[in-house]
Formats: C-alpha cells, sequence, structure tokens
C-alpha cells in the first residue's frame, strides 16, 4: 500500500480514537482491503461510512483495480468529514456519496455490487440484508460488521441468515466481536 495513504489511516484511526468514532479495526480495514484485490472487485457499495476510515481502506484497492464505489451515510457531518478526508487522493473522483437513509434509498438502486459492506444501525441489518442482497452481482459478497457486539439488536439478523439456504455464509471472529460474510 502507498506509504502516503498507509500513513493518513493511521492518523485517522487514532484520531477516530479520540473523539471516540466508531471506526472498523485496522485488521478489518486490512482484510476488506485485500478482498477488494483478490476478488478484483469493481462496484463497491458501503453502508455507513462515518469519517471514511473503512472507506479509504477499501478505495485504495478499488482505485488499483479501476472500479467505483458508492457510499451511502445518513449523516451530514459524516459525509462532509469523508469529503474532506477523501479530498487529496486520486481516487475520491471514483466514489459517490449519497446522503441518506439506506433502508430508502437501497430500492431504487438498478446497478449491481460486487462487494457490500454494512456498517450502519444494527437493528436494522435484517432489513440491510433483505434490501442488499437484491444487489449483489453473481459471486458477490456482503460484509457486517459487528454481528455479535449487539445481540439484542442483532437477533432479527441472525434468524434470516440461519433460516435461509440459498447464500454461503462464514462468520470471522474479530476481538471481541466477528463479521459475517455471505456469497
Ligand atoms: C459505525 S459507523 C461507520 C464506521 C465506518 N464504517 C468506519 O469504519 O469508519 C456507522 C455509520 O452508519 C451511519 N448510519 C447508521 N444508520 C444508517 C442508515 N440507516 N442509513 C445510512 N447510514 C446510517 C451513521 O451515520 C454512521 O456514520
Amino acid at each position: 500500500m502507498d506509504q502516503q495513504i498507509e500513513t493518513f489511516l493511521r492518523a485517522l484511526k487514532q484520531y477516530g480514537i479520540k473523539k471516540n468514532i466508531p471506526n472498523i479495526s485496522p485488521q478489518l480495514g486490512k482484510f476488506l482491503n485485500n478482498l477488494v484485490k483478490i476478488l478484483n472487485c469493481q462496484n463497491i457499495l458501503e453502508i455507513g461510512c462515518a469519517n471514511g476510515y473503512s472507506t479509504i481502506w477499501m478505495a485504495e484497492a478499488m482505485d488499483k483495480n479501476k472500479g467505483k464505489m458508492v457510499v451511502i451515510d445518513r449523516s451530514l457531518p459524516s459525509l462532509k468529514a469523508v469529503k474532506n478526508n477523501l479530498a487529496q487522493f486520486s481516487f475520491s473522483s471514483l466514489i459517490e456519496l449519497i446522503e441518506g437513509d439506506a433502508v430508502h434509498i437501497l430500492p431504487k438502486f438498478k446497478q449491481k455490487f460486487d462487494l457490500i459492506f454494512v456498517d450502519a444501525q444494527k437493528n436494522l441489518y435484517a432489513q440491510f440484508w433483505e434490501l442488499a442482497k437484491n444487489l449483489l452481482e453473481k459471486n458477490g459478497i456482503i460484509i457486517f460488521d459487528n454481528v455479535r457486539k449487539f445481540p439484542e439488536k442483532t437477533q432479527d439478523f441472525w434468524r434470516l441468515i440461519e433460516n435461509q439456504s440459498k447464500f454461503e455464509y462464514l462468520e470471522i471472529p474479530q476481538e471481541k466481536d466477528a463479521v459475517v460474510m455471505l456469497w
């Protein structure tokens, strides 16, 4: 990875810790970055970006693949922060930022994605799953962050994915939490 981006990500993570911004872990960032490279993802959707820490991890790889990314967040201050943080990187022009509630935006999409990363309101995960699975390309992957940290919020989500057979899924432990990957 480019030295300038690596240094920027390290500083952004430290800033997030200081300001209590719930950014993903650097380990998950590295995982997503490598996944985008390995799968040669061209169209990525992110739901919930905060100040763009996870966005930049994925965008660095997406840029190498000559791909594009769509990012949804319902918080205007968050989107302003992402815009500022992306401004210095050439890949910012390949990222479309959409303000609003993903529950209302996802049904309007016509395009499909080969990677969808969800890190937004946990008690909407069941709804995000129902909506986002229709937007996956054949062989596309969807990843949900923090699927164990708030069990009372994600129980509907778990019920849905455990009671279906169309998608394979794999839970990957993450410190005191986990992500789940479906394809
Ligand atoms: C945990 S933070 C995302 C952190 C980010 N992925 C990172 O690692 O830097 C959750 C974000 O999801 C957004 N969000 C929560 N519910 C949402 C919804 N229904 N639609 C769109 N954005 C949502 C919040 O505004 C917040 O910025």
